[in-house]
């Protein structure tokens, strides 16, 4: 069970403050739907729970220890675009991420264990609606299919952490639709805290249980980089998680009180419930 803890986080580039003081706890096996202004500084927090950028001052804590100085298998990552290799097919892309993490060095695994990753990736691949598309390359995908790819490729290397910058975003509506249900889907099976960056309100209070904005509350053109984002608003938003959904050999443990299909749903904010996970 992962918490995240932002502690006074600031984050300057040169002279320019991006985040200025943003303090946060994010509770086990919670999603989050990050929103706010372009350039306001979300992919550049998402980065630092990455470990692809550094904080200029204050700390982040996973699971109450300082976040890892390198990116690790505890935290995946798709973006809005190009995530997968384009020169491996289906299969390869989502091997590769176990491959990764079991045999860092030479990248490749042998034998039985080769065998059963195998197994474990077309498992993960018909989950995600890919079934049949084993042998094709990225290129022959969709934009849907290639999300889809991503997310299995992030899943299989079993993350803590998912991190998600406006990944549907170049989807079609229809297509967004259908994907989301699946995002919801992973996030109910696999023990994993989410923390998804979004243009859209519609599909932050869709998937998450609790939306952050950031916002520069000073936006004159003078006081731009002397300013960074604070948090302008906090939302807790009622959850989603659906008790005993599977996948692909993962159990979920359901939460008593938040997968009890029998809560009624309410108002989220202040509720006892969320608190329980
Ligand atoms: N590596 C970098 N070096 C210098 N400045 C950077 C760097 N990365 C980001 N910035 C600046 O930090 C600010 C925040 O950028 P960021 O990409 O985090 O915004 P964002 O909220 O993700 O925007 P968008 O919604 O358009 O994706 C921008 O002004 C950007 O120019
Ligand atoms: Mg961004």
């Amino acid at each position: 069970m992962t918490t995240i803890a932002v502690r006074h986080l600031w984050k300057e580039y040169g002279d320019q403050i991006v985040l200025e003081d943003i303090s946060l706890d994010f509770a086990p096996r919670s999603f989050i739907a990050l929103v706010g202004p372009s350039g306001c500084g979300k992919t550049t927090f998402l980065r630092i729970l990455l470990s692809e950028e550094t904080v200029t001052r204050g700390e982040v804590l996973i699971d109450g220890r300082p976040i890892a100085r390198e990116p690790g298998a505890d935290r995946g990552v798709v973006f809005q675009r190009y995530s997968v290799f384009p020169h491996l097919t289906v299969l390869g892309n989502v091997v590769l991420a176990a491959e990764m993490e079991e045999a860092p060095f030479t990248g490749r695994l042998f034998g039985a264990r080769r065998r059963q990753v195998e197994e474990e990736a077309r498992a993960l691949i018909a989950e995600v609606g890919l079934k049949g598309a084993e042998d094709k390359y990225p290129a022959a995908l969709s934009g849907g299919m290639q999300q889809r790819l991503a997310l299995a490729q992030a899943i299989m290397r079993r993350p803590k952490i998912l991190l998600l910058d406006e990944p549907f975003g170049a989807l079609d509506p229809g297509i967004r639709t259908d994907i989301h249900q699946l995002m919801l889907k992973l996030w109910n099976s696999c023990e994993m805290t989410v923390v998804m960056v979004t243009h859209d309100l519609k599909e932050a209070f869709t998937l998450a249980t609790r939306i952050i904005a950031f916002e520069r509350r000073r936006n004159r053109p003078e006081e731009k980089a002397r300013y960074g984002a604070t948090i302008a608003k906090d939302i807790e938003v009622w959850p989603k998680r659906i008790a005993g959904t599977r996948i692909a050999g993962k159990t979920s443990t359901p939460i008593p009180g938040r997968d009890d299909p029998a809560i009624p749903s309410g108002p989220g904010r202040d509720d006892p419930a969320l608190q329980t996970a």
